[in-house]
């Protein structure tokens, strides 16, 4: 039991009584303060008036039937622990209020009976408040799973029309050129087809849905080359800082996701330092644990304890309807843990805030990889198979204009057949979730013949375990739609070299 003051609420028309119970309870060393109400009204007033721990009612009360209290108290707290105490009661009256819902029964003539049983109702209301709150919580994650699964639904049509959106606009703004009056125009059509996209892929990060790919990577490399666009991200009113400490232990995380977090830190930073500022991104080894952290700091206005203690709620956000989402740091919270690492915050206001990701090293340290950059050259003969006309056709001239000889097919087993027909290929650029037939499986289907061929996946996202679906072969990149033209000519010049 805490030392914490307990309130009781003695409805009893009798003083002596009262005073009676009143040290009955303290007597038994609880900390009580007692509140006495003799009619309904009283009762109500009180209990709408402050937080009451524990009611004890006596039973014969001239103006008001104890019934009609405990049904009074039940409406207000289902959980209210409600202890009847009577001079006088029949063993079948009691055994009617005990089946109405009062908890104990105590006689006026034992009251040494009373502290324990008020303690003992405490306790059992503590613990039905305690599973009430576990259920609220998993009905909660039973909803923000329904929402993951609506997500996920929506996420491979609607990024397969944004796709085609962006293509286009990027197509148009190329064929204008940076003079045309409407070039900007154009422009504008590209970015909001970026949003669009940067949207349901929180969505999908968020709900699980977007497999993750862990790979080996240094923290001072992705924060060295999120320096650039982060700088984009925070304007001209933005001091950036980047302090790096040397030598990091390598970590193993998905990189798109951990951009994405680091992403979603400087937007909230940004929001935060309307006019101008400082943001830090500093790394740094916990020497204890081998821990690698990334500190993201800014100068901003901070957060009220309140805030900040549901800031990583998912929908949590003080940014007003069509502003903020809500989705940032839940989701960032999301990537990080899965990635078996910690996130938290520090933020007081008018002080800013930093928000600190550790990570655990990676176990096997693997060599560096040595990429060798060569020039791109963009001849050879591609399949591609997509079943939506529009992503198909956009994908196609986004090929064609850069060299490459295209093959179209809206289905797998079409593609199988211009394969068996004699169609000659150089690389496989397929869809994932088609009717009949998985791009995976399409894929293996080709290397049974071509054991070596080199294939891209797009999608507009891949549930890792679809059923009948493949795992995504390691020397296969997937490109998520949709995808910049830029980032699918490099995704193809890989594989062909
Ligand atoms: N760097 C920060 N400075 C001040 N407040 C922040 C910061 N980061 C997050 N917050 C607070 O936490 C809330 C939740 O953040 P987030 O999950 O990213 O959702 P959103 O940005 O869409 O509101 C924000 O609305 C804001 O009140
Ligand atoms: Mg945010």
């Amino acid at each position: 039991m805490t030392a914490a003051q307990i309130e009781v609420l003695v409805v009893d028309d009798n003083d002596d009584d009262a005073v009676l119970i009143g040290h009955s309870l303290s007597r038994a060393g609880l900390p009580v303060r007692l509140t006495r109400a003799e009619t309904s009204e009283e009762v109500t007033a009180t209990l709408a008036g402050r937080p009451v721990d524990v009611v004890i009612c006596d039973y014969n009360l001239p103006g008001v039937r104890a019934e009609d209290v405990l049904v009074q108290v039940r409406e207000h707290d289902a959980d209210l622990p409600f202890v009847l105490v009577s001079g006088q009661v029949g063993e079948e009256k009691a055994a009617d209020l005990m089946r109405a819902g009062a908890r104990d029964f105590v006689l006026k003539d034992r009251l040494t009976r009373l502290a324990p049983a008020v303690q003992r109702e405490l306790h059992e209301a503590a613990e039905r408040r305690r599973h009430r709150h576990t259920e609220q919580q998993l009905r909660q994650a039973e909803r923000l799973d329904s929402l993951g699964q609506l997500a996920g639904g929506i996420a491979h049509d609607f990024n397969n029309i944004l796709a085609v959106i962006s293509g286009y606009a990027t197509i148009l703004n190329e064929e204008l050129g940076p003079d045309h009056a409407l070039h900007a125009d154009a422009l504008a059509i590209e970015q909001a087809a970026a949003r669009g996209s940067g949207l349901t892929r929180q969505l999908l990060i968020f709900s699980g849905l977007e497999p993750s790919r862990p790979e080996l990577l240094d923290l001072n490399v992705v924060a060295t080359d999120m320096q650039r666009v982060l700088s984009r991200t925070l304007g001209d009113d933005v001091e950036l800082t980047t302090m790096l400490s040397l030598n990091l232990p390598r970590i193993t995380i998905d990189r798109s996701k951990l951009e994405q977090v680091i992403m979603n830190a400087a937007m909230n930073a940004r929001a935060a330092m309307p006019s101008n500022g400082r943001l830090t991104v500093s790394t740094e080894v916990v020497r204890e644990t081998g821990h690698v952290c990334l500190s993201i700091i800014d100068s901003g206005r901070g957060m009220p304890p309140e805030v900040a203690a549901r800031a990583f709620e998912p929908f949590f956000t003080t940014k007003g309807r069509g502003k903020g989402t809500g989705l940032g740091l839940a989701t960032a919270y999301g990537v990080i843990t899965e990635a078996g690492g910690t996130i938290s915050l520090d933020s007081r206001p008018g002080e800013g805030t930093t928000l600190r990701i550790c990570l655990p090293p990676a176990e096997i340290a693997a060599p560096a990889s040595t990429l060798v950059r060569r020039p791109p050259s963009t001849t050879g003969r591609i399949l591609v198979v997509e079943d939506e006309d529009g992503v198909r056709d956009i994908v196609g001239r986004i090929l064609r204009r850069a060299g490459y000889e295209v093959h179209a097919a809206d289905d797998p087993v079409e593609a199988l057949r211009l394969v068996h027909d004699g169609l000659e290929l150089d690389a496989l650029l397929t869809d994932i979730i088609m009717p009949g037939m998985y791009g995976t499986q399409l894929a293996a289907e080709l290397r049974k013949i071509r054991p070596a061929l080199p294939v891209v996946f797009m999608s507009g996202y891949t549930s890792g375990s679809a059923p009948g679906g493949e795992e995504l072969p390691a020397d296969a990149p997937l490109l998520h739609k949709p995808f910049q033209s830029e980032n699918l000519l490099n995704a193809l010049h890989t594989v062909l070299h």
